[in-house]
């Protein structure tokens, strides 16, 4: 099958590029450590060639994610890097499950269903989940009370990840891991999970690194000078052309918007996305029928709106994979 071929917009990734990343990531952090995390491609089929290149713990942010890495044969070590209070499914998983806890009812909510062990997820500077790094003891007794098995902390630096300056992105890292170390000395345990492809390098705190964007890559981590390359794109149709503009019919209905304006692989420049709808001023002439790439700026929401990612080899397109980790 050729690209042409394809309904648009449709979800394109590069064989190729993939799995240069893969290997790139591979070779930086081998083995354990690095913890691959799904939420960013949702698609079991990738997780596998991840397997191929040696990274055979992986992160999942979804109840969801975490019964189909299990059901693909995927769960030697599945973290949820997320806290959750309905943890029924979890506990009949036929995988090793680890999930991360910050308050009494997310460590009870693991007991109750099933989960044997729990990362104790720290607030190391980003206002999301994390137990505050006083009470993370405390939280860590109260589950081993329980009979759970405490592996260790997590400490997401989020708000140091996607930073363009390197030296601040630096600074936080090593602020955030500073708590993170310091908890972990109290709380035990072999983890300290933290990182994601923005510090993969820079975070050296850290047991494991929860990377995830650096498979397929966004035009937001493109500017960070990483060694990962972008090998996912949108392809488009070109579907009607007026003059000083042209429209293609991939909208924000099938591209993650909240980092800005996707771009355009032949340089054309955005105008505007709507819900069905990319106007553009082309940078040369364009006619209707014509297809484009669209480069989108952040990948995890991006993927969730494609029910399918296409690897290609140039126009040829190799295999089609489910994105099956969609959903809840
Ligand atoms: C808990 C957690 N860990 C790690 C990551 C890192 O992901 P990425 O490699 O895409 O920056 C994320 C991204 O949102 C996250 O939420």
């Amino acid at each position: 099958m050729k690209t042409a071929e394809l309904q648009t917009p449709a979800l394109i990734v590069s064989s190729a590029i993939l799995d240069r990343n893969l290997k790139t990531m591979a070779e930086a952090l081998p083995g354990g450590r690095c913890r691959p995390h799904v939420k960013a491609h949702k698609t079991t089929e990738l997780a596998k060639r991840q397997v191929e290149v040696g990274h055979v713990t992986f992160c999942c942010a979804t109840v969801k994610e975490m019964e189909g890495m299990a059901a693909a044969g995927l769960g030697e070590d599945l973290l949820l890097a997320n806290e959750v209070l309905d943890t029924t499914r979890l506990g009949k998983l036929d995988a090793r499950v680890t999930v991360a806890v910050d308050s009494d009812e997310t460590v009870q909510a693991a007991s109750s269903g099933g989960v044997r062990e729990v990362l104790i997820d720290v607030n190391v500077g980003l206002p999301r989940c994390g137990v505050s790094p006083e009470d993370a003891p405390r939280l860590a007794d109260l589950a081993r009370s329980l009979g759970l098995s405490v592996r260790g902390v997590m400490g997401y630096e989020g708000h140091a990840i996607g930073l363009d300056d390197e030296e601040a992105r630096r600074s936080l890292t090593e602020e955030a891991m500073d708590i993170l170390t310091k908890v972990h000395g109290e709380v035990g345990g072999d983890l300290i999970s933290a990182g994601g492809t923005g510090t993969f390098r820079i975070n050296t705190w850290a047991t494991e690194i929860q990377a995830g964007s650096y498979a397929l890559m966004d035009v937001a981590y493109a500017k960070l000078g990483l060694p990962f390359e972008l090998a996912v794109s949108v392809l488009a149709t070109v579907i009607s052309v007026s003059p000083g503009y042209a429209v293609a019919d991939a909208g924000l209905k099938s591209l993650g918007m909240d980092h800005g304006n996707p771009e355009i692989d032949e340089g054309h420049q955005v105008m505007f996305v709507s819900d069905e709808h990319l106007s553009f001023m082309p940078s040369a002439p364009v006619k209707v029928g014509d297809r484009l790439r669209v480069l989108p700026a952040h990948v995890d929401p991006t993927v969730a709106y494609h029910s399918h990612m296409h690897v290609v080899d140039g126009e040829d397109v190799l295999e089609s994979w489910g994105v099956d980790l969609r959903g809840w």
